[in-house]
């Protein structure tokens, strides 16, 4: 995915939009660029690698001062991120410039066309072609926003797009189709972005686009139509969370920021939903309980940190909604041919709601008829768009790559649907329900108590830095905590990291243990006495054979001292909510090696925030 800001105003525009892509970066962080138009000239700059690169090359030769301009963080799809392939693009002429997020599929085709009819492509970009097909289009009339209308026509697959051309000096235009891009709405100024984060400190105030949309952008208004020219309805909203949340604070990185905010973010989840009576009120669902009833199957589909989420949204929906749940890759789902119905509940979760894959396995599962539910943190993102309902985690801007309150907070939402639908057909008594409730209410403050007492897991953290791998185990929801640290191990410090269930030790693991090997077991409450007494067999296993073992087991539980070489200890809780408290520890683990690894830890490797590309 790629970050896209542009401005028109009445401040100097490079500004803004340099300050909007710092704010965008975590979206892509391979080349950037910015394009201003000042006294009718366009004027460009772009570099690879990080802003930084590109707030170098501004400073030693800046560009001409305007007042409206654009600017764009890449996630290389097409093309080496270089200099050459970073956006903004221009036409030939040089009076129209583009930028883009997305992937135009029969961008090909387009290219080779566009080179027999005289153009030079410059770049090996897919959005290139875009910039000259608007070139020829605004050259047979009808202005920018009409060339665009006419261009989007011919372009297959998913994008985003904002031009300005020379021959409209107060007009930018933006296009919409499966990417994100928001209106800020200020006073004599107005914004356009990827995410609202690249304008918060100006405006509040914001326009969601739909798909199929364009936007015309300037000083004095903002006018939406969709592609065919006809007024749009759009929906306009006010951000609830000010600049502040979009900044460090004072912390070194996003991801320690965000680990910091959980138990607020736990907490904001749940605000709201729990009624006086005890009773649980999920009216946002927008599935009538009559329907709900009717449901005899859930399928989570999800990725990454989300799809873990779904893994123990399984163990919950099952035991107590008592229905027959799978989880599946997002990535995989529609390739299997899954048998759906109206009364399937196809369950989503995407922090972003952009991940390319999951929005696919949505309209995969609406052809279906089946029911659909989001779970989603970005207010205004595509994913509550096209789901019958949505149930939004409220853990603010997540910034950091590597996913850590909203997963958490996915966790709660995922509770409480469990709980909800057990409510709504009477699998739990009220009582029942009520008594988790609490339960749940109560863990803010043991998310805060497991941060208490990060510091053993940050020295251990750093005297491993020079480790080449690092093996987690769970059993039952401890295995999906296995596959998050392994995760989280692999993105930030880059190196080899693999979960397993542990009752799979024998079934060949077991052969991966050799003399010092660190392996990190989630150990189950003592309440759950056959997996717990099971895992502590599988510890004494692994450490016979040589394994330095890293345990973490709730508060109090002696039985494991003896087998552990670091224990880590955090308060008991019942078994389907522990992952709230041992998912904590392993994304300090990762961020603390990777800080030790002296790793960009909020903007790893090779990855973006979301992923808007299949
Ligand atoms: O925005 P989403 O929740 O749909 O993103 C899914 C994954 O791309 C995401 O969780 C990814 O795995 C994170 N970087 C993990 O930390």
């Amino acid at each position: 995915m790629c970050g896209i800001v542009g401005y028109v105003g009445g401040r100097p525009a490079l500004d803004v939009v340099v300050e909007g892509l710092a704010r965008l970066e975590y979206r892509g962080y391979d080349s950037a660029g910015v394009a201003v138009l000042a006294d009718g000239k366009l004027a460009t700059a772009k570099r690879a690698g990080k802003l930084v690169n590109l707030r170098g090359a501004l400073e030693e030769e800046p560009p001409p001062e305007g007042t409206l301009g654009m600017g764009h963080t890449r996630w290389a799809t097409h093309g080496a991120p270089n200099d050459r392939n970073a956006h903004p693009h221009v036409d030939c002429t040089g009076s129209v410039a583009v930028i883009h997020n997305g992937i135009i599929e029969n961008f090909a085709e387009l290219r080779a066309e566009l080179e027999e009819g005289g153009h030079r492509l410059l770049s090996d970009t897919d959005t290139e072609a875009v910039a000259h097909l608007l070139e020829d289009e605004v050259k047979a009339g009808g202005g920018l926003v009409e060339a665009m209308r006419r261009v989007c026509g011919r372009l297959e697959g998913a994008f985003t797009l904002v031009a300005v051309h020379t021959g409209d000096p107060d007009l930018v235009v933006g296009a919409r189709r499966n990417s994100p891009l928001v209106v800020g709405v200020g006073e004599g100024e107005n914004f356009l972005a990827s995410d609202v984060a690249a304008f918060i400190a100006h405006t509040r105030d914001a326009i969601e686009l739909g798909q199929d949309q364009i936007v015309e952008l300037r000083a004095d208004g903002v006018t939406v139509t969709d592609f065919e020219g006809r007024p749009a309805d759009v929906k306009e909203y006010h951000v609830d969370w000010d600049v502040s949340a979009a900044e460090k604070g004072g912390f070194d990185y996003f991801m320690l920021k965000e680990i910091a905010e959980q138990p607020r973010a736990v907490a904001d989840t749940l605000l709201g939903r729990i009624g006086t009576d005890g009773r649980l009120h999920l009216d946002e669902m927008r599935i009538p309980d009559r329907e709900l009833r009717e449901v005899d199957k859930i399928i989570i589909v999800a990725c990454g940190t989300s799809y873990h989420a779904g893994l123990i949204a399984k163990y919950a929906i099952e035991h107590w909604a008592g229905l027959p749940c799978e989880v599946e890759l997002a990535s995989e789902f529609r390739y299997r041919d899954p048998i759906l119905s109206p009364t399937t509940l196809v369950i989503a979760i995407s922090q972003s709601g952009e991940t390319m894959d999951a929005l696919m396995a949505v309209r995969h599962a609406r052809e279906q008829k089946a029911k659909l539910l989001g779970i989603c943190n970005v207010n205004g993102s595509t994913l509550p768009r096209e789901c019958d309902g949505v149930l939004y985690t409220h853990a603010g801007p997540e910034i950091a790559v590597a996913s850590t309150k909203a997963f958490l907070t996915q966790l709660v939402a995922v509770y409480l649907i469990a709980l909800y639908i057990a409510q709504v057909r009477g699998t739990k008594w009220g009582d029942e329900v009520f008594a988790m409730v609490q339960l749940l209410e109560r863990m803010p403050e043991k998310v805060e108590k497991v941060l208490e007492t990060m510091e053993p897991v940050r020295e251990l953290a750093r005297s491993l830095s020079n480790e080449r791998c690092v093996l987690f185990l769970g059993r039952h929801v401890g295995f999906p905590v296995a596959l998050e640290g392994a995760l989280k191990l692999k993105e930030l410090a880059y190196m080899h990291a693999e979960g397993f269930a542990a009752g799979e030790l024998k079934h060949g693991p077991i052969a991966l243990i050799e003399e010092g090997l660190p392996v990190v077991v989630v150990v189950p409450p003592r309440a759950r006495e056959v997996l717990h007494d099971k895992i502590v067999s599988n510890i004494q296993e692994i450490r016979a054979r040589g394994a330095r073992t890293i345990v973490i087991a709730e508060d109090g539980d002696e039985s494991v001292e003896p087998y552990a070489d670091t224990l880590i200890a955090v308060p008991a809780v019942p078994t389907l909510l522990q992952p709230l408290v041992t998912t904590v520890p392993l994304q300090v683990f990762a961020c603390e090696l990777a800080t030790a690894k002296g790793h960009d830890v909020d903007q790893p490797r090779n990855l973006a925030k979301s992923v808007t590309v299949e």
